[in-house]
């Protein structure tokens, strides 16, 4: 139970949270770009500032890309610790026309903050200090100890986080961990996730003549770049959506009969899906529902294309090169490395003569399948029940958050409590990326809820 006192401080200091929350969404920490280093390392010292007001013993760990925030409370030995992890990077805001107002000057409308970073992940991590604030305010301590972990890189897939986890496995020691980076199932139907899909990210280049040809004086005598790239494209994808690479499906645990029934009985809405995209008809792999397909599945996407003449009019040339981006999404038990390779094999052995193929390996992350069987697991399905009025559903995601794996592998931490306080139409990486406040103010009561369900007493 949460003590009176501590709700209504929250209730009462909600404008307060938004303000401090806009001020958080103003740093424009888009890891990818160099040119925004030192906005990532204000927002990495603006987290640090806050946990140091929780009084917490925290500080901020240099990496050679953006630096990690670490920090803790834990003066109680005899009660359980949670870690909480989050990250306070972003995504580009690209592309900027598309924003109805400036992503990096975040407003408060119909409800919803906007701006870039507002559910993911700056908006659903900053419920944990809130939930933490307002504890400390009226108790002056907190019902279990705390340690929590924010990063500037997880948009990039976490490449300097691994090592720190290695390096600082005692400090990270917790009997749970609570991460709040997805989605309710849809808006009012709060989830918990015990699946995240895993990701082989590549980069192909196709390389054929030295410079661009007139293509009058040398069509009919070399293989066109552009082309060769879209047969290779062409070929990953059967008709019926499947993957074409040999040994794709291989490591898959199959989905059984429970949990499909299960996942049918959520009844997710196609058709409410069809107008959010604006598409006529849904698409993928035969055999799955659209929830299975987004969820369950494996998915191949080319994410970006480029190559030859694009500008004003015509110009006759045989481009000299042509690139693509190519992602998989990975469900259990699949593993990126070995799906890296076979992508590669596979690739090579289809590419047209008289090109040359290169593939660089841009990100990975393996899938994840939680234990829903853990009490932490009841304890967040109690708090959630509280902070949103309604108890969770159990739900996969489509997406994926790369430590998620190594907490349980490096750290051996089972249970892992994937608590989305978003909505899946949020615009997560879209123009246009909003948070609804109610949601906001839901999980920093799902939070404390969380806090005293974890704590013996
Ligand atoms: N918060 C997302 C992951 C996510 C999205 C989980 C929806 C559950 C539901 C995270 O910030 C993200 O975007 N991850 C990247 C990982 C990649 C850059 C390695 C992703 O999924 O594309
Ligand atoms: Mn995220
Ligand atoms: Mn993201």
């Amino acid at each position: 139970m949460i003590p009176q006192g501590i709700l209504n401080k929250m209730d009462g200091s909600r404008q307060r949270y938004v303000d401090e929350l806009l001020s958080f969404l103003r740093i424009p920490s888009v890891s990818t770009y160099s040119q925004n280093g030192s906005d990532v390392r204000r927002a990495a010292e603006w987290v640090l500032n806050q946990l140091k007001r929780l009084g917490f013993q925290a500080k901020l760990y240099p990496t050679e890309g953006h630096p990690i925030v670490f920090g803790e409370r834990c003066d109680m030995p005899d009660r359980p610790t949670l870690l909480i992890y989050g990250h306070y990077d972003v995504q580009p805001p690209e592309p900027l026309e598309e924003w109805r107002t400036p992503p990096f000057q975040p407003i408060i409308q119909d409800g919803y903050v906007y701006g870039r970073g507002a559910t993911d992940d700056k908006g659903q991590f900053f419920t944990y200090l809130k939930a933490i604030e307002a504890i400390l305010a009226v108790e002056s301590k907190l019902p279990i100890n705390v340690k929590i972990l924010v990063e500037g890189e997880e948009e990039i897939s976490s490449p300097h986080l691994a090592p720190f986890l290695s390096s600082h496995q005692t400090d990270l020691k917790a009997d749970a961990v609570a991460i709040s980076d997805g989605s309710q199932f849809m808006q009012g139907i709060p989830a918990i996730t015990y699946s995240l899909r895993g990701l082989s990210y590549l980069q192909m280049e196709v390389n054929g003549p030295q410079f661009d040809l007139h293509s009058g004086v040398f069509g009919g005598v070399v293989t066109n770049p552009v082309q060769a790239l879209a047969t290779i494209l062409g070929k990953l994808l059967h008709p019926d959506g499947r993957i074409a690479i040999p040994g794709f499906y291989d490591d898959i645990v199959p989905l059984e009969a429970w949990e499909r029934d299960e996942m049918a009985g959520l009844r997710f809405d196609e058709e409410g899906l069809k107008s959010y995209l604006g598409v006529q008809d849904l698409a993928g792999e035969t055999g799955y529902t659209p929830l299975e397909r987004k969820t369950a599945r494996p998915t191949l996407d080319v994410n970006g294309i480029w190559g030859g003449f694009s500008g004003e009019g015509a110009k006759t040339i045989i481009p000299a090169k042509a690139g693509a981006k190519v992602s998989m999404r990975l469900v259990p038990n699949q593993n990126f490395r070995k799906i890296n390779g076979l992508f590669r094999e596979y690739v090579e052995s289809i590419t047209p003569a008289g090109v040359t193929l290169k593939i660089k390996e841009l990100h990975g992350a393996d899938p994840v399948l939680v234990s829903r069987d853990e009490v932490h697991v009841q304890a967040a399905a109690k708090a959630i029940e509280k902070g949103f009025g309604r108890a969770p559903v159990f739900i996969r995601e489509g997406g994926s958050i790369p430590i998620v794996n190594l907490l349980k592998e490096v750290l051996g931490i089972e249970s892992i409590l994937l608590l989305g306080w978003g909505s899946p139409d949020d615009g997560a990486h879209s123009p246009n990326e909003r948070f609804l406040l109610d949601d906001f103010h839901r999980g920093i009561r799902s939070v404390a809820a969380l806090l005293y369900e974890l704590s013996p007493s």
